[in-house]
């Protein structure tokens, strides 16, 4: 038997997993990392502790087996996306990682439209610069930290950090790599143009691959530090949405991933380099060899529901919150919530966004405001699948739901009657991790290709049906929830006090 490794450098903590070659996982072990803020709109963390954490993760899960790590024929890598790793001439890492939601770089963002001009970044990028993105953090410290910036000869995304460790290679998947923004989309390979443009060093990017391809060998060191198998390939893999998708399957036009976790993700692989012409989609390479994707990211999905449980109603458990929204009517009696919590990205690139409650009357009750926050989640995702649709992904054939808010039935049966769409459910919970693994797998040969990785693996094991007498009520409050952040954006803008 064959066993592929997955290893996931998440925010929270780096998971590593262990498939054989049929895909079934094995084992799993996770080590939590921690999170620093030392200022407004930071996030920060130490590279020095996502390598300790994978140590400890592949240790473990060795330990809880009978395998012997020989067994363990490839690695796969996942993680965080467009964190920003500065490394020295001998691999030192410069300064903390500046995160995928640190926001303090919108200064630079709005610069790198007038160093480019917006149209043809999105034109190259296929994105806009967001926050969150790579490129614009790369601009801050060359501007806030010139002696930082004057040392730098590497840029690394987390993962690929973990890939140096473990390798001694300089490498990063195309998946992540256009998460940069430093990316041609069509050429899937750095832009020389946008390099140039930001005076950022072509030498100091590393070489792309694709996801299955070998980026190189696990050292001695690493080695003697993890308990894998000295010279163990080490695939490209992808950054964690991309290698999500991979884990659910969602490899193939036509078969739309939508996560509820914290944030809300919809997912759309796409045949060529498609781009929203605005950009208020992601346009980013897919994990999947010749193939790329769409991107509507919402930050604050079951979030939002987190948020009014711990913050209205920490006495409740989720499932008593849900049971009562059960029992108001689809679209709450008039009220709408906007989940803008967190700022938000898809459709609204706006860090000043808030949420709002609109439509209170006496008659309302928690009960209300639990369903309506559901709905107002499910619209938001709308927005990023109606934008899909339009910029010429109309074939939706199948939208495969995951993450913790798609566990209950009631808010996938909203999303169901809100995206007129059905809905269904897979056997794989394990997310980036196993996609990174079956990356691995496929790198290796246990596979011909992806897609047939994702069908002999992946399964459905349940189905929502949209209920059409629904469909007008939500139509009808979809074009009011429309209508509402337009009208807002300006006022949101004014509660800064
Ligand atoms: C994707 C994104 C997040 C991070 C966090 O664009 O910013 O999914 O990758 O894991």
């Amino acid at each position: 038997m064959a066993y592929f490794l997955g290893l996931d450098v998440s925010t929270t903590g780096s998971k590593a997993l262990l498939i054989d070659q049929k895909g079934e996982v094995i084992a799993t072990a996770s080590s939590a990392h921690t999170l620093s803020s030392p200022k407004p709109l930071w996030s920060e963390q130490d590279p020095g502790e996502w390598w300790q954490a994978v140590i400890k993760s592949i240790q473990t899960v060795i330990a809880q087996t009978e395998i012997s790590p020989a067994e363990i024929e490839a690695v796969g890598l996942t993680g965080q996306m467009h964190g920003l790793v500065l490394m020295d001439e001998n691999g030192q890492v410069l300064r903390p990682a500046i995160l995928w939601n640190d926001q303090r770089c919108q200064a630079q963002c709005d610069e790198i439209h007038s160093r480019i001009g917006k149209e043809r970044f999105i034109q190259i990028s296929g994105n806009v610069a967001l926050t969150g993105f790579t490129a614009p953090k790369i601009l801050w410290v060359a501007e806030n930290e010139p002696e930082v910036y004057a040392r730098a000869r590497h840029v690394l995304l987390p993962k690929d950090y973990i890939r140096y460790k473990l390798t001694g290679e300089f490498a990063m998947d195309k998946a992540d790599g256009s998460g940069t923004v430093l990316f041609d989309i069509k050429t899937r390979d750095w832009s020389d143009e946008i390099l140039a443009s930001l005076d950022i060093p072509r030498e100091w990017m590393p070489p792309t691959f694709e996801g299955p391809e070998i980026t190189g060998l696990v050292s001695a060191e690493a080695a003697a530090l993890t308990g894998l198998a000295q010279a163990t390939p080490v695939m490209a893999g992808g950054g964690d949405q991309a290698a999500g998708a991979v884990g659910v399957g969602a490899v193939e036009p036509g078969i739309i991933g939508l996560t509820v976790g914290t944030s809300g993700v919809i997912f759309a692989t796409t045949p060529s380099a498609l781009v929203e012409p605005q950009g208020r989609l992601h346009a980013f390479c897919h994990a999947v060899p010749g193939l790329w994707h769409f991107m509507g990211v919402m930050l604050s999905a079951a979030g939002s529901l987190q948020w009014y449980r711990d913050s209205l109603a920490p006495e409740a458990s989720f499932d008593q919150l849900l049971q009562e929204a059960e029992a108001v009517p689809a679209g709450s009696e008039g009220l709408l919530f906007l989940p803008y919590l967190s700022g938000e990205r898809t459709p609204y690139p706006d860090p000043f966004a808030r949420g709002a409650f609109i439509g209170l009357t006496l008659r309302h009750t928690r009960a209300h405001m639990t369903r309506a926050i559901l709905e107002g989640v499910a619209f938001g995702l709308k927005d990023s699948f109606t934008l899909i649709r339009n910029a010429g992904l109309e074939q939706i054939n199948q939208v495969r739901a995951s993450g913790g808010g798609t566990k209950g039935a009631l808010w996938c049966q909203i999303l169901a009657d809100v995206l007129e769409s059905e809905l269904v459910s897979v056997n794989t919970t394990e997310g980036a991790a196993f996609g990174a693994a079956l990356l691995a797998g496929v790198g290796k040969g246990a596979w011909p290709d992806v897609v047939t990785a994702c069908h002999e693996s992946i399964h459905i094991t349940g189905k929502t049906t949209p209920n059409p007498e629904n469909f007008e009520v939500y139509q009808q409050a979809y074009q009011v929830y429309r209508e509402l952040y337009p009208l807002l954006k300006n006022t949101f803008t004014k509660l800064d006090y």
